[in-house]
């Protein structure tokens, strides 16, 4: 069998090096040893947006981009959509194995019994103007919990871990509703927990004077999929902060905080709402070739398109567009979904599409069915961001007890001033005779 090793060759020593190739990656420390003149630093690998390199080993999710597939723990996400629950792949994700019937029970029913927030935040959220974006109020009540529960700086307890995993994925939602709730100024609407996990968040949402909300089985169905199709993409930008700021030993409450606002970005989880803003902008199947050209000329970005792994297809957009049909025979057909399919249409006959092989990703049709639920856009990343959580905690948890992590800390190739010195400390150095460069 042929040996696992690279061997580079330093054309500037003429010096070899045989570097061990395991698990298909070399490790970039194994670099060092290879200095221009036996001595310095050793090499480095430049990497910016760390477009080829891992930053962890993890048996959570696998991706194959080419081929456009996506497994949690092996699982397919599609038998994961369409047959399982959110809070079954949320066991899976954390545990490594999809829970047993007894498991599930207890799993469901902690999940069940931690959604209710201490009465003190909704003090904080009432501080937050009316017009203040609900994932600008997520990631500030997030990142509060941590001071509501400091045994969760606890985090080689195993125990503690448990409990703040459950805490957290419990709290979301309770979180992300009432954020929504404030900007419409209704009152909060407390968990049910007589409902799903799901089923549970549309009645935060939308719960009025009735005595009993009861969602409709198929948006609660619809929702707890798209939960399921966001629920981990492993090392994405949110993740790799998550795991960078646990890798510094912070609570989960703050790295959660942390993942929630790279999230936000219109790059990453914000994409979604832009799509919605983008086919509102659009207006009528008849501009769509218009906008399409703009895009190519490079004025804009088609959002809800491309991805950095995924260069055929995104297999969660091909579910989430059957989620899409469901969902419409319930609340009507959208004009906006004539648009997005139109633009897809156009978009993947194009050139300009073709060549940079971009197609639909998560986000395209994601927010028109939030929009048919009746969810406002800026709810859209929320939504993204509660389906990530347990993602986020498997992979947090994962980084923590790895012997191979270390705090993240990455190197840099400095391209800034030589050293030089202030006017007076120059002319004292000269004067001296020594360097003042
Ligand atoms: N519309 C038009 N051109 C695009 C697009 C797009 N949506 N995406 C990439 N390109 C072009 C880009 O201009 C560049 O062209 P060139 O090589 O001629 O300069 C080329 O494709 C490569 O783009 P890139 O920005 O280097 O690719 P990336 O892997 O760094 O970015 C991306 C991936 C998802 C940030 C990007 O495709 C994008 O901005 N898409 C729109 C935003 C979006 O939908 N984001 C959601 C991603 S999926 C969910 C998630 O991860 O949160």
């Amino acid at each position: 069998m042929a040996e696992e090793t690279l061997t580079i060759t330093d054309n500037r020593t003429g010096r070899r090096y045989d570097v061990p190739i395991r698990n298909g990656a070399i490790a970039a420390t194994d670099l060092q040893k290879i200095t221009s003149n036996g001595s310095g630093s050793g090499l480095l690998s430049y990497d910016p947006a760390f477009l080829n390199t891992a930053s962890c080993r993890s048996a959570i999710t696998f991706i194959d981009g080419e081929r456009s597939i996506l497994r949690y723990r092996g699982y397919p996400v599609e038998e994961l959509a369409e047959r399982s629950s959110f809070l079954e792949v949320a066991y899976l994700l954390i545990h490594g194995e999809l829970p047993d019937p007894t498991q599930h029970g207890q799993w469901v029913d902690a999940i069940t019994h931690h959604t209710l927030l201490h009465e003190n935040i909704k003090k904080l959220i009432d501080g937050f103007h009316h017009d203040a974006h609900p994932m600008g109020i997520l990631v500030g009540t997030v990142g509060a919990l941590s001071t509501f529960y400091p045994d969760a700086k606890d985090i080689f307890n195993e125990a503690s871990r448990r409990l703040q995993i459950l805490r957290l994925i419990a709290k979301m939602p309770t979180l992300a509703a009432f954020a929504a709730r404030h900007a419409v100024g209704m009152p909060y609407a407390y968990p049910d927990n007589d409902l799903s996990y799901a089923g549970n968040f549309l009645n935060m949402m939308w719960k009025a004077t009735e005595l009993k909300y009861e969602p409709n089985p198929v948006l609660e169905r619809a929702l707890d999929i798209l939960l399921i199709l966001h629920a981990d993409h492993e090392q994405n930008c949110s993740t790799n902060v998550m795991r960078a700021v646990g890798s510094a030993h912070a609570d989960p409450f703050s790295a959660t905080a942390a993942a929630a606002a790279a999230l936000y970005g219109p790059l990453h989880g914000g994409a979604n709402e832009q799509v919605l803003r983008m086919l509102k902008e659009i207006g009528s199947v008849s501009r769509v070739s218009e906008y399409v050209k703009r895009v190519r000329s490079g004025e804009l970005r088609l959002m809800g398109f491309g991805h950095r792994v995924y260069k055929n297809y995104d297999p969660r957009a091909q579910i989430i567009k059957k989620v899409a049909d469901d969902v419409l025979a319930v609340t009507g057909r959208s004009p906006l979904l004539d648009i997005a399919l139109e633009l897809e249409r156009v978009a993947l006959a194009d050139d300009y599409f073709i060549k940079h092989r971009l197609y639909p990703n998560v986000d395209f049709y994601s927010g028109i069915i939030y929009s048919a639920i009746g969810f406002p856009v800026e709810m859209f990343p929320v939504l993204f961001a509660i389906g990530r959580t347990p993602g986020w905690l498997a992979q947090w948890q994962e980084g923590l007890l790895d012997p191979e992590q270390k705090i993240a800390r990455p190197r840099q190739v400095y391209t800034g001033s030589p050293e030089r010195h202030l006017p007076g400390i120059r002319a004292a150095k000269a004067e001296a005779g020594t360097s003042a460069s």
